[in-house]
Parts: C-alpha cells; structure tokens; sequence
C-alpha cells in the first residue's frame, strides 16, 4: 500500500507522500535522528511513533486557541494527513533561555532567562548550515514579505505562549523551539499556516525541578536514551497513558 504512494519529498525525519485528495500530502515520521547537519545520525525505535503523536497534539491544541496550522488528521501510528502549503524557507526559533547556538554566539551560559521572548530567522539550507539572516536578506531575497515577517513574529509569538504555558503545567520549561510556516491561497490572497511539526525534536525542553533535558539534546549530547525522554514528555501530556514504555516486551490489549 505504502509502496504505491507517490513519494513527494523525502527529508531527515519525515517524508511526504501524495495525499488522498489534491492539496493535501500524508505526513510520515521515521525513527531517524541526525544532529550537527546530518553528521550524527541513528535510528531510535519509537520516535516517529512518539512524534506523530506529540506534533498532533499540539497542534489540535494550537488550532483549539485558533492558530492555523496545516494539520487535518492522524491517520494512524506514524502518519498524519496535512494540507499542501507553500513552505517559507526558514526556520523560525523563538528562544526563552539562552542555550544552543544563541548561548554559543552570545557567550552566555545555559539556561540563562532571556528578558522577553526573542524570535530569530535561518535560511534553510543544510549545505549552509542554516545560517540566522536579518529580516533585510529575507526582504531582499523574497522569501516572505514584511508583512508577512510580522505576521510569522505574531504566529510564533503565540505558539510559544501557549507552549510554554501547557509545558509548564507538566513540570517542563520551554528552552526554545524552532517552527515553519507555510503558505496557502485563499484564491489569490496568501495566507500564513503553520507547517512541518512540533515535537522534541524542534524543541528544548528542560524539568523544572532537575532540569534534566527531554528533547533531541539528548542525542546531540549523548546524555542517555532519546525514546525514553521523549515517552516521558508525552506520558506528562498524557499522550501516552502511563503504564505503556517505548518498548512493551508484552502485548498489551488496547481497548
Ligand atoms: O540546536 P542548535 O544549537 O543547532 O541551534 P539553535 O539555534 O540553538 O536551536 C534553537 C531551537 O531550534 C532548538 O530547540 C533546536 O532543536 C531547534 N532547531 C531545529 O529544530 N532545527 C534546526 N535546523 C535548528 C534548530
């Protein structure tokens, strides 16, 4: 069935197959983990299951506060049914703390409370290695228009509230995180969505308490097994139900 699918793109985490109707694809999450531009890769049983899940969660729960997303349905384990979007070619972060390539850059340590949230753009291009651009480059460039980066700065603003208040709730601290946003007509008018998923993979995610790392730092940094930091973000959620690991050495019936 899935061999008769016409393959549309085939990225390091996800690859995008024709959809059942015209303007839309199917969404599927691979076990796949690459860090540092794909130089460090392996494949970590579960996390495209863990994944598929998380990102519909929270983007039922971003739609839920009316953000438009890209999101239809879950098909099943590792697919989900998205709406075709023209993708603005950057990666939008939003930071909370300092940490990652802005703690590097800045010379700052860690974990440090940034004064407000701070949103930042990269051009993505592996071969570049993402470089952050001024708002000047993507103008000049044309990859969006200056509305449109107000109304990405907007849309991203808002995600990270909601982030960060429904994470907080679980006991975890939204470092930062990266988004994308697509592009759709409403005949000729151009409209914002967002795109791609949200998952640990794009986040930092830090226990209030311990400040243990439940995000793909944990593979970055070798600091134990990603499946189980990522089982014990969506077990938080309630995503999971509790009692089921990444890895049942049993059946377990499903009611
Ligand atoms: O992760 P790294 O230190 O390379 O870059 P960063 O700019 O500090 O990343 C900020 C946030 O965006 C982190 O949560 C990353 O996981 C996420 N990110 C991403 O998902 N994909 C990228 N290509 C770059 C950053």
């Amino acid at each position: 069935m899935m061999a008769r699918r016409k393959l549309v793109y085939e990225g390091k985490a996800k690859i995008l197959y024709e959809g059942p109707e015209p303007g839309t694809f199917v969404q599927y999450f691979k076990d796949d983990a690459t860090a540092f531009n794909a130089e460090k890769k392996a494949v970590i049983e579960g996390k495209g299951v863990l994944n598929n899940r998380l990102s519909e969660y929270f983007m039922i729960g971003l739609q839920s506060i009316g953000i438009p997303t890209h999101f239809i349905k879950r098909l099943n384990m590792r697919e989900q049914l998205i709406r075709q979007a023209e993708i603005v070619p950057l990666e939008v972060i939003v930071r909370n703390y300092a940490a990652g390539t802005m703690a590097k850059r800045m010379g700052m340590d860690e974990g440090t409370q940034l004064p407000r949230p701070v949103v930042e753009f990269s051009y993505k291009d592996d071969s570049l290695g993402d470089p952050l651009v001024p708002e000047e480059y993507i103008a000049a460039f044309g990859w969006a228009s200056q509305q449109e980066m107000d109304d990405i700065v907007s849309l991203a603003l808002r995600v990270n509230d909601w982030m960060s208040g429904v994470m907080y709730g679980v006991g975890i601290k939204l470092i930062d995180f990266k988004i994308e946003v697509g592009r759709v007509w409403d005949n000729d008018f151009p409209r914002l969505i967002l795109a791609d998923e949200i998952s640990p993979d794009s986040c930092r995610l830090w226990d209030i308490e311990t400040g243990q790392k439940l995000d793909k730092d944990v593979f970055r940094r070798d600091l134990g097994d990603l499946a189980d930091a990522y089982t014990e973000v969506a077990k938080r959620l309630g995503v999971l139900p509790s009692n089921v690991t990444h890895a049942p050495t049993k059946p377990t019936l499903i009611n």
